[in-house]
């Protein structure tokens, strides 16, 4: 099932909206040994710069057919091999990597869900011990040019304790200068 109020506007519009190598870095998403998955990873707008920046393999999960095919072939114009794009419905199915296999979990405009923190879960349970979840979503206290509903728009305290109660170590807020309208945050498994 597709989650709530997720559907995206035309890719030059929406990757106006952020720097995303900043974003990724920021994130700590950069130089991992390990691999990664992004859980719904619309047109790979943040698939693409963490692909660059590390030496695993990305899983670009979404369950939109077309972006999943749109997000590979970005890829591969980009000179990538260390992505896999794969169509799934991660809010049913998972993200089907094994237990404890991963260093990184991107939840990027995502936690509006109507069970984010069933997505929380999966992405402990995907991740090694000290993997991280970088999680980031629309600002609710301004005006933004997108984004989903402010009624469903969580704020980074809310995501935290979503992301406690599915047994993930908050880490720290981080500012991201260099994307206005969007907050950020760290957390571990422990
Ligand atoms: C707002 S977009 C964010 C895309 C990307 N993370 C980004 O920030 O550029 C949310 C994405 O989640 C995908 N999505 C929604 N429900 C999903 C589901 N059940 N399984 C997999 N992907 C889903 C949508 O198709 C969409 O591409």
């Amino acid at each position: 099932m597709k989650g709530r109020e997720s559907g995206m506007p035309d890719r030059d519009y929406w990757e106006s909206f952020f720097n995303p190598s900043c974003i990724v870095e920021r994130l700590e998403c950069s130089g991992l040994p390990g691999d990664i998955v992004e859980f719904g990873c619309g047109y790979g707008t943040f698939t693409i710069p963490t692909a660059r920046l590390n030496f695993g393999t990305v899983y670009a999960l979404d369950i939109e057919k077309e972006l999943v095919s749109e997000a590979a072939s970005n890829a591969v114009d980009a000179g990538l091999r260390n992505v896999v794009a794969e169509s799934r419905d991660i809010l049913a199915d998972g993200c089907g990597r094994p237990d404890g296999s991963l260093d990184y979990a991107m939840l990027f405009n995502i936690l509006h869900v109507e069970n984010p923190i069933s997505l929380l879960r999966e992405a402990h349970r995907v991740l090694k011990p000290n993997g991280m979840v970088g999680i980031i979503h629309w600002r609710r206290d301004i005006p933004t040019p997108r984004g989903p509903s402010p009624d469903i728009r969580p704020t980074a305290e809310e995501c935290r304790s979503w992301g406690e109660a599915a047994g993930l170590q908050f880490v720290r807020y981080e500012s991201l200068c260099c994307c206005s309208w969007h907050w950020g945050l760290l957390m571990r498994r422990p």
